[in-house]
């Protein structure tokens, strides 16, 4: 099968001037590492089938992405917002986007109900990762991450750092919205590379992208009021913006997370320990063993605000002492 992904994201393919009118926003390529990104007052639900305009809303959706970006960055998230320009516009890191958006439940609702039967509004005994295609023609169908990676949609360390970024990004806007009043129920993201191969994350945080009810209540304060026709939409996106702003400084407690590390004897080195296991097992019987190798695991838990930091000092760890390069391959994954 040939690894060229099958569905392509349209600002990928942008020259410099250009520019792309999606169904919420507009992005222009302003040079080699900076877009332009534009929120309109347009409102899409159901693939675009439902539309509507609602002035004010791109104003109040560029305003929360960059209260949630910013909060997001002060806690070492690397994000594309660079700085506003005006009411609904903002300069971005220019990035080549996954086609891939990572969803994070931690109440069930919406196709998650309707995929799994359940009742809305279920607590869930711990936050559930899901991945879609990112196209509106083949109806944003769920994937499963190996077969995304199978595909060359993503690559596995992009996976396991996207998925890492998703829970902590949870952890952070999960405490952040508690503290006015509402629960975060679920959101999407999207996750882009940047020229230097870092990756960000990109497109917006706002009311568009995520579920938020009263606290103790199904009460909506997102696109859900204009999906289900539950009010004036933008009162609802008022009010987050609002409450938001008046939050200064927030720190969250710092979120835990596991860092596991396998480490391997490179194919073609001489494996001694192997040879002892496959000795002994061919000894109990089992003969059509050919060969047995044996590596590491290391597993680490880790409490840290600054994610990136601790990151980092972990990537430097993991070349100066805890593997020898020369004959050992490492694979990183991460989990909360
Ligand atoms: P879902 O329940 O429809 O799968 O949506 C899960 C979350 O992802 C919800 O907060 C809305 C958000 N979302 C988007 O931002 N864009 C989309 O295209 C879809 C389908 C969902
Ligand atoms: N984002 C999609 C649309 O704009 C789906 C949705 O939000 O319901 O049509």
């Amino acid at each position: 099968m040939q690894n060229t992904p099958s569905v392509q994201v349209p600002t990928n393919n942008l020259a410099q001037n250009e520019e792309y009118e999606g169904k919420a926003k507009i992005i222009r390529v302003l040079d080699e590492q900076t877009v332009l990104v534009k929120f309109k007052d347009d409102l899409t639900a159901f693939d675009g089938v439902k539309k509507a305009t609602k002035k004010g809303k791109g104003h109040l959706n560029a305003q929360i992405t960059k209260i949630l970006f910013s909060y997001l960055q002060d806690k070492g998230i690397p994000t594309h917002f660079l700085e506003q320009l005006d009411d609904t516009t903002f300069r971005a890191r220019k990035l080549r986007m996954i086609p891939v958006e990572f969803v994070i439940r931690n109440y069930s609702a919406g196709s998650f109900v309707r995929r799994y039967g359940l009742s809305k509004g279920m607590k869930l005994k711990k936050p559930i990762l899901e991945l879609f295609v990112k196209s509106d023609a083949l109806h944003d169908p769920l994937i499963d991450p190996n077969v995304a990676i199978e595909l060359g949609f993503l690559t596995r360390d992009e996976y396991e750092k996207g998925k890492l970024y998703s829970y902590l990004i949870n952890d952070f806007l999960s405490q952040l919205f508690d503290q006015i009043g509402l629960t975060l129920v679920d959101f999407k993201l999207e996750f882009g590379i940047d020229q230097e191969g870092t990756l960000y994350l990109g497109d917006e945080l706002s009311p568009d992208s995520m579920r938020l009810w009263k606290k103790g209540t199904q009460k909506s304060f997102d696109k859900d009021v204009f999906r289900e026709d539950k009010g004036e939409v933008i009162e609802a996106y008022e009010y987050v913006y609002r409450r938001l702003s008046e939050i200064n400084d927030f720190q969250p407690s710092p979120p835990e997370f596991m860092i596991n590390l396998s480490i391997r004897l490179k194919p073609g080195i001489v494996d001694a320990e192997g040879a002892v296991v496959k000795r002994a097992l061919t000894r109990l019987g089992l003969t059509q063993l050919s060969e047995a190798r044996v590596g590491k695991l290391i597993d680490l838990k880790l409490s840290a605000t600054n994610v990136l930091k601790s990151l980092e000092t972990f990537a430097v760890g993991r070349t100066e002492f805890l593997i020898n390069p020369l004959i050992e391959k490492s694979e990183i994954s991460f989990d909360v």
